[in-house]
């Protein structure tokens, strides 16, 4: 284990953290009871959230874009998947913040028009590193707190090759497992400058194909099934998503 982790570990102790329990039948659709409540959500939350995004926007108008699909398609898996609403809420939040740590990679990289050499994607995999530093003087937050493993985690893979810790199965926090899925039939069918969108049935294909390795299998199963029934991401992201995700329904 990396310094690095042990620190951060340390210093966040949460089962998200260090691992899901080994139970016998582990609940690994729950994140009960580790989530905080509604009540500790700040009233001040979403206008914090709105800056941070704004600044992503200004830097990256591509990635401020994909943080908010992610956010819907993650919140949406993580309901179908049986979490509860609140829980839903950490997962969107982690998701709007998964990229934040792009503002410290420098533009010949994050705004590259081809595909990065390996010098450069060492440089790229930094990035869900620096979004925990960057939300780290939120940690003292319980709702904000929740979010760190989601973002740190989010390019981990099943097979333990993924980063920034190569972490393994369900040692990954339920959280990442849920936004990688979100975060890369995202990235899979929009257009970036070096590759053109894929269709949604290659990029189903795709996921299905990697699932046990990179993405938890059971996971894929839900968003295969759900995903067809969900509606489109123009009529759900509102000038009003962020401040929603905030909200209690009534
Ligand atoms: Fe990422």
């Amino acid at each position: 284990m990396c310094l690095i982790y042990s620190i951060f570990a340390a210093l966040f102790p949460t089962p998200y953290l260090m691992g899901a329990p080994k139970l016998k039948n582990p609940p690994i659709l729950s994140l009960a009871p580790l989530a905080p409540s509604w009540d500790e959500i700040p009233t001040w939350a979403d206008a914090v959230t709105q800056t941070l995004l704004q600044a992503l926007r200004e830097r990256d108008p591509y990635t401020y874009g994909h943080s908010l699909r992610v956010a819907h398609h993650s919140s949406l898996l993580a309901k179908a998947a049986g979490l509860n609403e609140f829980e839903q809420r950490i997962i969107a939040a982690s998701s709007m913040f998964h990229d934040l740590g792009k503002l410290g990679i420098p533009d010949s990289v994050l705004l590259k028009p081809a595909r990065l050499n390996a010098r450069e994607e060492a440089l790229m995999r930094e990035h869900p590193t620096k979004s925990a530093e960057i939300l780290a003087p939120l940690s003292q937050i319980p709702f904000f707190r929740s979010t760190l493993p989601g973002i740190r985690h989010h390019h981990e893979r099943m097979d333990g090759e993924g980063y920034p810790d190569r972490i393994a199965g369900e040692n990954i926090p339920l959280t990442a497992r849920i936004i990688l899925i979100a975060d890369t039939f995202d990235a899979m069918t929009t257009n970036r400058p070096y590759r053109k969108a894929l269709a949604t049935e290659i990029a189903y294909k795709e996921l299905k194909q990697f699932s046990g390795r990179q993405f938890d299998t059971h996971l894929v199963k839900i968003f295969l099934s759900a995903h067809p029934t969900w509606e489109s991401i123009e009529e759900s992201i509102s000038d009003d998503f962020v401040a929603a995700r905030f909200r209690r329904a009534a």
